[in-house]
């Protein structure tokens, strides 16, 4: 085969590069539509398939828009911005019922993926890298651009709150004005790894953490990080982390707030949550809330005074959600942070149905003797081990509810679940991760059959 050729793109991939074939070959193409005829290069010959660059669209797919924002050619965050937004859910939803086809083994219809509420602005958490340009020593900021650690430096991100431009502004302008070096991870040396910002949807709060190269706060951060409080009348607190590791991991494990406070408040459905620096939130909240409300109807349509068990639970987010239509819940979650937050919402929020357990949640499930009507399940990417997944069938009288943001390893773990006995009653994507490749799932199982 020639390095460069035309062809017709035919789908997208589970990583959001559009496929082809020529000669029997799979050939991944970066930035291509479904419909798309193009001319591309091959950029990589592996065993069993091929990468390639688009060198020129010939016929653009009828999906193809002009991108809403000026980067995103060159920026690593928005994978799938030039497709118009309704063929985006439609590819999402494709990718997850390719997936459970293709791993799972399973015929189980894939609902129509439900959008986000917000297309614009929708991501709550912000997470830039920083460095420093060689030779004037200016500050960037931004997402990596795509497959590198080469900084775009993004001055407007229409996907985030307008107020992170601007903290991330007084970042560039003002850091070095106090003293402070951006960090360089080739040498391992400057000051600044990163800075995080969480805002609150519903409050419109800042929660700022810069992300140091340093075990102590020294003075020049200490000015920096009230200078930066004071600039914003909407900073509910500035925290300083410390990461003095070679490592991509961006927090360190201490924190230390130097400014107002070391956490910000969301409201979700009718219940107010309290987000720390380092816990587990979902970036989207209001496509988040679709979700929970989703499994609270659920549970509420299913069960009269269920108990209900939330595992990998963050901030007890599921299980505060739904605690109003239950009788218990039991949650399990291994992060110290998030389970002191949850019961300080607990508290907030005037429940005393639910049980918080600061435990690993395979650890948990394999010594329990309790049983629940209904089990929720919301590991991380890579989903549960076997282990888990035979006490969650040992625990459950009927209903495992596996939330998922990775369509393979839901695919993988709801074949291992309905080898075991239970039945996949439903698959339910959601949009959370607009313009990206990402996609959020709720399966839900059913096992009351086989007890
Ligand atoms: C995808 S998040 C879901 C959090 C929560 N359900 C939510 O929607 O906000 C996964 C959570 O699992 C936690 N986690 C990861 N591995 C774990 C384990 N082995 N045991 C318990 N929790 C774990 C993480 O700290 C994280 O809070």
């Amino acid at each position: 085969m020639d390095n460069e050729l035309t062809v017709r793109i035919e789908s997208l991939s589970n990583l959001g590069y559009g496929i082809a074939r020529a000669d029997g070959v799979v050939i991944f193409t970066e930035g291509a539509c479904p419909g798309d005829l193009a001319r591309i290069k091959i950029t990589k010959r592996n065993k069993s398939y091929y990468n390639a660059e688009i060198l020129e669209v010939l016929e653009p797919s009828s999906h193809r828009v002009k991108p809403f924002c000026a980067m995103q050619k060159v920026c690593g965050a928005c994978q799938l911005q030039f497709i118009d937004y309704d063929y985006q859910l439609e590819l999402k939803r494709g990718i997850v019922e390719d997936a459970i086809r293709k791993i799972g083994g399973l015929d189980v219809k894939i609902h129509n993926i439900i959008p986000s509420p917000q297309t614009k602005k929708y991501r709550h958490k912000i997470q830039y890298p920083v460095a420093q340009t060689k030779v004037s020593k200016r500050f960037l900021a931004g997402y990596y651009k795509s497959g590198t650690h080469e900084i775009v430096n993004i001055k407007h991100c229409p996907i985030q709150p307008e107020i992170c431009d601007e903290i991330i502004h007084f970042v560039r302008e003002k850091a070095p004005e106090f003293g402070i070096s951006a960090y360089d991870e080739k040498t391992h040396a400057g000051l600044l790894r990163h800075v995080i910002i969480r805002n609150s949807a519903a409050f419109g709060r800042n929660l700022v953490v810069l992300v140091v190269n340093s075990d102590k706060i020294l003075p020049e951060v200490q000015r920096f990080a009230i200078a930066l409080y004071d600039a914003f009348e909407d900073a509910s607190g500035v925290c300083v982390n410390f990461n003095t590791k070679r490592t991509n991991v961006i927090q360190g494990e201490v924190s230390k707030c130097v400014a107002g406070d070391d956490f910000i408040e969301e409201k979700i459905l009718d219940k107010t949550f309290i987000i720390g620096a380092n816990t587990f939130f979902q970036i989207n909240p209001k496509s988040a809330e679709n979700i929970f409300r989703y499994v609270k109807d659920y549970i509420g349509e299913n069960f009269e005074n269920p108990d209900v068990l939330d595992a990998y639970a963050g901030i007890t987010t599921f299980g505060i959600c739904v605690s109003d239509v239950c009788e218990s819940v039991v949650s399990v979650e291994e992060n110290t942070e998030s389970c002191s937050l949850a019961k300080k919402s607990l508290i907030l929020n005037n429940i005393n149905n639910v049980e918080i357990n600061n435990t690993d949640a395979g650890e948990f499930l394999s010594r329990e003797k309790r049983k629940f009507d209904a089990i929720i399940l919301d590991p991380p990417r890579k989903g549960c081990s076997k282990e888990a997944l035979d006490n969650a069938l040992r625990l459950t009288k009927s209903k495992i509810i596996y939330v998922s943001c990775n369509p393979a390893t839901l695919a993988r773990d709801l074949k291992y679940l309905t080898e075991k006995g239970a039945f996949v009653e439903s698959i339910q994507p959601f949009d959370m991760f607009c313009h990206t490749y990402h996609v959020e799932s709720v399966a839900i199982l059913d096992f009351s059959q086989n007890i």
